[in-house]
């Protein structure tokens, strides 16, 4: 918390089975059936079950090149206002989003932050991937530009900068809240694991760990720049995609006759994976879209996957054509 120079006392915190308990957790404490969360469009897939599961009503809020469009969150909440409407919470990724692979400014940030004040809007900021930077400069989190008046929660875990195999995450928030969230934790798992939990402290006292996550970012720095080049080559001049300056994920958009759900059935007999965008979204939006992950692997297989990739969106481009009778 204090590399992202968030102020935070032990007491603040919250220790989670990994931040997608904390994301579960938080959902639960405030979502009922029925209940109005917004949420980017596209949203981090592994929170769409947690929406979900809770029965709420996602709302998806664009984002473009800067990240959530603040102020179609603030026409959302009119809207909902006309219609005697409130959402219980907005749940963003506002650094190296996933799956967008877009930052907030800084200016939607403080923005963000007035508007949560102005309208009692509780957002719930989730940072994986603060530390996985590799151009710009460090913004301020939500949950520091919000001053202790108590609108953030904020979720962050040590999965993207050790291990995610440890299970250990955390969140930050008011007492309030974390009184009821610690009852939701008991409900589900009493308390995340003590042993991995050591494991956590061992590493970070006896090791260098901002050494460590310089070397990722050189090493993903390199694999973000083999994809991007890859996708330049071997994407036709119709699809588009981000260029993250941090993260793991690439988003691609491609023409839309193509479905990314074929073009993976296609791209799957190449070997080849990616999420399809529709896993995204809770409103059938994203069909056309792909998460594309460069973290994993080398340079030389990130660029043959795109290469295949490539192949398979041709196929599509062919039966599209043969169908269409454009060619
Ligand atoms: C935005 C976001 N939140 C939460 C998580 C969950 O992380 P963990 O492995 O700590 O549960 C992830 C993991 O991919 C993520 O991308």
């Amino acid at each position: 918390m204090a590399e992202e120079r968030v102020p935070a006392r032990v007491e603040d915190i919250m220790i989670t089975s990994g931040g997608q308990q904390a994301i579960d957790l938080s959902i639960r404490t405030f979502v009922d059936p029925g209940d109005i969360v917004l949420a980017e469009g596209p949203t981090y897939p592994g929170a769409v079950p947690c929406f979900t599961t809770y029965e709420a009503q996602v709302i998806h809020v664009p984002m473009d090149g800067d990240g959530l469009q603040v102020d179609l969150v603030e026409e959302a909440l009119d809207r909902l206002a006309a219609e005697g409407r409130r959402p219980k919470l907005l749940y963003t990724i506002p650094t190296f989003h996933n799956p967008a692979g877009v930052t907030m400014s800084r200016e939607r940030r403080e923005r963000l932050v007035q508007l949560a004040h102005e309208r009692e809007l509780l957002v719930v900021e989730d940072n994986p991937y603060g530390q996985i930077r590799f151009d710009g400069e460090r913004l301020p989190t939500l949950y520091e530009l919000d001053a202790g008046a108590g609108w953030v929660i904020y979720l962050s875990t040590f999965s993207k900068i050790l291990a995610p195999g440890v299970r250990v995450g955390w969140v930050a928030a008011p007492q309030a809240v974390l009184r009821k969230m610690n009852l939701g934790k008991q409900a589900a798992d009493l308390c995340s694991s003590t042993i991995t939990q050591r494991f956590v402290i061992e590493y970070m006292r006896n090791h260098d760990w901002r050494e460590h996550v310089a070397r990722l970012n050189v090493v993903y720095r390199s694999r973000r720049d083999a994809m991007l080049r890859a996708l330049e080559e071997e994407l036709p001049a119709e699809a588009s995609w981000t260029r993250p300056g941090g993260g793991l994920f690439v988003w691609a958009t491609l023409p839309d006759y193509i479905d990314a759900r074929d073009l993976l059935a296609m791209a799957i007999r190449r070997e080849v994976a990616f999420v399809p965008g529709a896993a995204a979204f809770l409103d059938g939006q994203g069909r056309h879209s792909m998460r594309l992950n460069f973290s994993y692997i080398p340079e030389e297989r990130i660029s043959e996957g795109v290469r295949r990739l490539g192949l398979a969106v041709s196929e599509m481009i062919e039966i599209h054509r043969a169908f269409e009778g454009g060619g």
